[in-house]
Formats: C-alpha cells, structure tokens, sequence
C-alpha cells in the first residue's frame, strides 16, 4: 500500500513505518497541536471522513482520537465532534516584566564559590578540539558498550506489569527488590549485607554526597588520596570541610602520613581501594588490614568507593573489601561504569547509627530515586543480562587496555610511566618532572587527543606530575593512534625529538 495523505490537514501515513497507522495519526495531530497549525477548539475531522481520505479502517481514527484523549490533547462531545483541547499552564494575558536585578553577589552562598568548583568550570571551557578528537579523558563506556536494546526490552516488561504505577514516586531509600539485588550481590563479594542495609541513591555521587552532609561541619578536616576524585573533592570542598591529600606509596595510602593529618582529628578517610581515580592504584590486603585498624583506632571513619565494582579486566578480584573487614566502613557503589551512566542508580551500605539521618537527607534532597529505572535495573540483574554483559564487555575494556598500553610502550620517551592496570578504566601516565601535565595537555590537544590533567584530581589543584587516560570511550584502532599521539605530544613537551605530526596521525 502506498503512503496516503488526507487533503483536510495534510497528513502522510506511511504504511512501511515501524509505528502502527493508528499511532501515525496520533504523532501527526500532535505535531501539529505543538506548531499551533491546529489550534485550541479546532475541530479535527470526523473519524469517517478522515478514515476514507486516508484510505484506512475507521477504527484506526477512533483509536487514535481516543488516545489523544486519553493524553489531554482533544476532547470529545458526543455529537459535536473532537477539539483540540485548551492548552493549561499558558500565560494569562501580557505580563509587564521588571527590568531591575536583584543583589546576587551577596546572595551567593559561600559554598558554591569554593575553588575545586571553578576548575569543573574551567575544564568544561577547555576546547575539546575536532570532533575526530580521540577521548581518553572520558570515564564511561562508548555507546557501541551500553546495551540499549536489552535495558529497553526491561523497561517495556516493567511498563506492562506494573503500569502506570511505574511512574509513582519510589519508596524513599529504593526498591524493594532492587536492594535485595544489590544486597545478594554484595554478599556475594564477601560483604554482609542485607536488603535493608542497601540504601539506593541517586548515582554513587548523591550517595558521597549524603555522606559528606551528615558527617561534615565547616571547619572540619576531611582526608582523602593526594590524588583523589573530583567529584569528591568538589562535594566535601562545597560542605565547607578542609581537604587534606595523604601521600601514598604502591600499595595504597601512608600510615605515618596519615597519623600526621588526623593528629588534631578528622572526619573521614575518602578511599577508592579497587582503583584510586585517577591514579589506578590497587590498594593491597595488608594495607586495607591496616587502614581499618587505623579507623578504629583513631576514630576517624572510612568511605569507601566501589564505583568501579565488577571490572576486573584480568579476571583476578582485588583483595576484600573495606567493609568486608568492618562493618563501621561506609560502603558506595554504583551501575554507571560497569553497566549505564544514564541510570543514576548507586547505593550506600553504612553504619547502623548513621541509617536514620542519611535517609531523612536523601529524601530531603529529592524525594526518592527514579523507581521505573530501578525496577527495570532490578529486571536486567534478574534476567541475567547483567552478567552477561560483563561476559561481553570486560574482554573488550581489556583489548582497549592492550591497545593503549602496547601503543604508549612503542612511543613513550624514556621517563614517562605508567601500570597496566588490573581494574577499572583508566590509568594514570607519570610524567618526568621537567614535563608540566598542563603542558602535555594542550600538546595532546593539538594532536587530537584529550586527556585529564592531573591537577583536576588534585585537592589543593597542585598535582602537575600526571593524566589519567581512560581506554572505556574509544575502540582499540582509535587507543592505538592515541598512544602514537600522546608519545609524540610527551617529546615536543620535554623538547626532545619525535614531535612532530604526520599526515597519517591526522586522518
Ligand atoms: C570515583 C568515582 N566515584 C563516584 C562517581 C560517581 O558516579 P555515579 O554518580 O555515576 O554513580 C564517579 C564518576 O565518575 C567516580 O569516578
């Protein structure tokens, strides 16, 4: 059958088209309603004649009238016909506007003028180059490793058995079955928990940020990695807390230093013992073993952030994990890295006498966490498509991982490091110290690979020995060309031959 369009409103239908004849009409209406070519109280067609101009079934126009029905777009008078329905919500007649503005320098609070948050503004003001540019800067997966198809088919399954009742808010510290999916999982690696301890937040983001609300006062020092993530040097800056970085060694943070920044206390310990972000070093067993000790014995409490949990590129699991070792530490985990961003779904597992107020803060920032999301999550765990999507994606971040490391190690000059690291998405590249990581930074750039200076991580914005490169956002071909790059960008930084660009580095 070919495409009919109907004379009275000019609509096409595609007989072809994926979406039904019935929901073609439905889409045509309200295209038009929102360009205000059918206006409030227009008359649509009867369903007779609009059927016969659009050679369809009658039945079609009824369905799709009612559901624009159902939707608010139109009412229907039995006997007078369908109208565009009045538009509610719009303006009441012409506004004057007053022109003056209000004092906002001193409304500003203090809190959002802290200085970790100018540098997320300063980074997001650094020109990305060509969009061909080669991402190594980005910390998550690349479309080709987010399983669209399945998480939908989730979604649909949810949208037919709970309904509209989907779109309810959630209970406030998450859903049921979700929490007993993580807590099973958990258990799992080691860590006791059940459902009840689980508390689904917003992102792993929202649950550092419960965390560092109900922990910190202005004024109170607050120790996490002299390189640490930027995301958590931004929220505890913001709650006020003074950030003091702690040296470490291979095989995680110093004792002695840390004894030194907590002499006159602390109010926590930020730690990411799988891999650091952006350093990517593992933390050993016998120094978790001793970091807990330490916790206890001085009385400052310990977060810990699994954010990159499950992905493990050489199959080999980290040692336990903090809270494996005591129940006192504050346990953060998420489903951005290892699964879909988009979600914002993470949790936090902590102590029992902190449960009351991170709940009442959680719901006072926004409620609850979306519950269609969390229950379509809790069907792809259940469903088994989550482990099979680490089946597909792990060996992949590991070839990414070859890709890049195999390339910097033909083209990095003497003096630049770096681990292939066993977990997680990204390493760290240690530079000389006559390279500034600023300086590699804009030479990267102009070869067309972006990369995350080292003193975005850092918590007094002074670490300039380094970049994290991730391998998650690009494929192997485009890692292998941005190790070639990135070589090439650390000779013209420390003067030495090898810096120049090809014709074939280009395209
Ligand atoms: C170390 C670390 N923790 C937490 C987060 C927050 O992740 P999300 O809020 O997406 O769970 C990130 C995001 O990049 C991160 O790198």
């Amino acid at each position: 059958m070919p495409t009919t369009t109907s004379r009275s409103l000019g609509f096409s239908l595609d007989p072809r088209s994926d979406d039904s004849l019935r929901r073609q009409v439905f889409d045509q209406v309200v295209a038009r309603i929102a360009t205000g070519t059918l206006p409030a109280g227009f008359r649509l067609p009867p369903t007779r004649a609009l059927a016969r101009e659009l050679d369809i079934h009658r039945n079609t126009v009824v369905r799709a009238y009612e559901d624009l029905e159902g939707a608010g777009f139109v009412v229907s008078t039995v006997g007078r016909g369908t109208f565009v329905a009045e538009v509610v919500g719009g303006t009441n007649g012409s506004v004057t506007q007053i022109r003056r503005s209000l004092p906002w320098d001193s409304l500003l609070s203090r809190a959002t003028n802290v200085e970790p948050l100018g540098r997320v503004d300063r980074m997001a003001r650094i020109p990305r180059g060509p969009n061909e540019a080669i991402q190594c800067s980005r910390l998550q997966p690349s479309p080709d490793l987010l399983p669209d198809a399945l998480f939908k088919r989730c979604l649909d399954h949810v949208f037919r058995v709970q309904g509209a009742k989907a779109l309810e808010y959630a209970p406030r510290d998450g859903v049921p079955r979700l929490r007993a999916l993580i807590a099973d999982d958990l258990s799992r690696h080691g860590v006791p928990a059940s459902a009840e301890d689980v508390l689904v937040t917003s992102g792993s983001q929202q649950a550092l940020d419960l965390v560092a609300r109900t922990l910190l006062d202005p004024g109170d020092t607050f120790l996490v990695d002299e390189s640490t993530y930027s995301g958590a040097i931004n929220l505890i800056a913001t709650a006020g807390a003074r950030l003091v970085g702690i040296a470490a060694d291979d095989e995680g943070p110093d004792l002695e230093a840390l004894d030194r920044a907590a002499r006159a206390g602390a109010k926590g310990l930020y730690l990411m013992p799988n891999t650091n972000n952006p350093t990517a070093t593992t933390i050993s067993r016998a120094r978790r073993e001793a970091l807990v000790e330490w916790s206890h014995d001085r009385g400052v409490p310990i977060i810990e952030d699994d954010y990159a949990s499950d992905l493990h590129l050489d199959g080999v699991p980290p040692p336990p994990a903090l809270r494996a070792l005591s129940g006192e530490v504050i346990f953060v985990g998420s489903f951005s890295k290892k699964l879909i961003p988009a979600l914002r779904i993470g949790f936090v597992v902590c102590p029992k006498e902190l449960r009351p107020r991170i709940d009442s803060l959680k719901h006072s920032m926004d409620l609850c966490t979306s519950g269609l999301l969390q229950s379509a999550l809790a069907e792809f765990i259940e469903r088994g498509y989550l482990a099979a999507h680490l089946t597909r994606v792990i060996p992949e971040y590991r070839e990414r991982r070859d890709a890049l490391t195999g390339s910097l190690s033909k083209h990095m000059p003497d003096g630049v490091t770096w681990r292939v690291p066993q977990h997680g998405l990204h390493l760290w590249l240690q530079l000389p110290p006559s390279v500034d990581a600023d300086r590699f930074h804009d030479e990267a750039q102009r070869r067309g690979v972006v990369v995350n200076p080292g003193a975005f991580h850092s918590p007094n914005n002074t670490r300039r020995d380094g970049v994290r490169l991730t391998f998650c956002s690009e494929p192997s071909d485009r890692l292998v060309l941005a190790g070639r790059r990135l070589g090439q960008a650390a000779h013209a930084a420390l003067g030495t031959a090898a810096g120049g660009l090809t014709t074939q580095d280009i395209t």
